[in-house]
């Protein structure tokens, strides 16, 4: 039986639900894109996408693009053809984002990682002390890998490139994370950070974001790589129409103005303490399903488990596609697959942006239900501890 009328539960890693308030906000008509009120509007989404980046002296560039548009924005604005750049290989999207590099002609650097834990600090000052011609010109991080649903240690990385006394810049993808967990671009020493709408900060796809230190905007003026739309020289020029290199995509500016609003009216520690209980809520679930030894978290180190989306491993070659399709067409909660090489045994379990409580349970609920409809083994319960957990927490 297929239950197709009510909302349905969107539990992938992004895109993530879209507040009423927020699509209510895209419903009116085009504007005059050179009106006072439209330029004050774009100056204070400016503004205010700085705090959420927590930075005062860097600078936040807005694409009409998705992630991988700032990706490439990042490389080519701060790279030239030939730097190495240092890549931990922990997850699908370090690894995607440095695979995106090398088309650009850099050199990539891995250091080996097994995609259960974290990026190694320690592993980071090793290599870069080593390079003492300092040819790597970049650490490329991501900060929360939506794959492995693991989270980096920001600061300890910072902390890292600085006991090796080494120049390179620190260049962190925050997609996944930002609006979820602490992030602070200038405490942290973060020259390039690249974000995305659609996750944490609850928008339609189609935005994405480059937060830039001075010393990464001096950086690049020296820069060789061909760019002109990705420009960050060009997008800071007084001319507004520059500030989008064409036309701005008003509508999601709209949409990103409401959203902004929501995010500090909620406030950003407290938007961070409801990702964390609500994660922690999902993995009480986990930790009682794994009893029937064929489920796990896929971090291995609990502290480094992502406060946005759960990667859960299932072992015993079951067929997890049927899992996520049965989750979708029969309770209409949708949930992911594994990617990379756990594609095909895991599954993700999205809990950023506009969730709450409810949400949670039932998506658990439905995870948990699937779970006994496809024969996959698990102790029964989970639901259950989840909402213990938050009765108390
Ligand atoms: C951590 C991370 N980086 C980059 C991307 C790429 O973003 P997009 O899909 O918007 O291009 C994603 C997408 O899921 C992501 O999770």
């Amino acid at each position: 039986m297929t239950i197709a009328t009510g909302r349905n539960f969107l539990h992938t890693p992004g895109p993530t639900n879209i507040p009423d308030r927020v699509l209510r906000a895209m419903a009116q008509p085009a504007v005059d894109f050179s009106t006072p009120e439209f330029l004050a509007m774009l100056r204070s989404i400016f503004a205010d996408l700085k705090r959420v980046f927590r930075t005062e002296s860097g600078d936040v560039i807005v694409y009409a693009s998705n992630g991988h548009g700032a990706w490439e924005a990042a490389l080519v604005n701060a790279l030239s053809p030939g730097d190495h750049v240092l890549v931990p290989g922990v997850g699908h999207f370090s690894v995607n984002w440095a695979e995106m590099a090398e088309a650009f002609g850099i050199v990539v650097e891995t250091l080996p990682g097994d995609w259960r834990h974290g990026v190694d600090p320690a592993a980071i000052e090793a290599h870069l002390k080593a390079d003492t011609g300092h040819r790597v010109k970049a650490v490329l991080t991501v900060h929360t890998d939506t794959a492995t649903s693991i989270t980096a240690d920001l600061p300890a990385i910072r902390r890292a490139i600085d006991n090796a006394g080494h120049p390179a810049l620190f260049m962190v993808d925050t997609v996944a994370a930002l609006g979820t967990v602490e992030f602070r671009m200038d405490d942290w020493g973060i020259d390039v950070a690249v974000g995305g709408s659609q996750k944490g900060l609850m928008q339609p796809p189609g935005l994405a974001f480059n937060a830039v230190s001075r010393k990464a905007l001096a950086v690049s003026d020296g820069a060789k790589l061909p760019r002109l739309y990705w420009d960050w020289r060009r997008r800071q020029d007084e001319a507004y129409y520059k500030w989008f290199c064409g036309t701005p995509p008003e509508h999601l500016l709209f949409a990103l103005r409401e959203g902004l609003d929501m995010v500090f009216e909620e406030g950003l520690e407290n938007a961070f303490a409801r990702h964390a209980r609500l994660a922690e809520a999902v993995r009480r679930a986990i930790a009682v399903w794994a009893r029937g030894n064929c489920l796990s978290l896929n971090a291995a180190n609990p502290r480094e488990a992502a406060n946005s989306v759960t990667t859960i491993l299932v072992e015993g070659g079951h067929d997890i596609e049927k899992f996520r399709l049965t989750c979708r067409d029969r309770f209409n909660v949708s949930i992911a697959t594994g990617l990379g090489p756990s594609r095909g045994k895991a599954f993700r379990i999205g809990h950023m942006g506009f969730v709450n409580e409810p949400m949670i349970i039932g998506a658990l609920a439905a995870v948990e239900a699937s779970l006994a409809l496809c024969g996959i083994p698990h102790a029964r319960g989970g639901v259950t501890a989840a909402s213990e957990y938050l009765a108390t927490a």
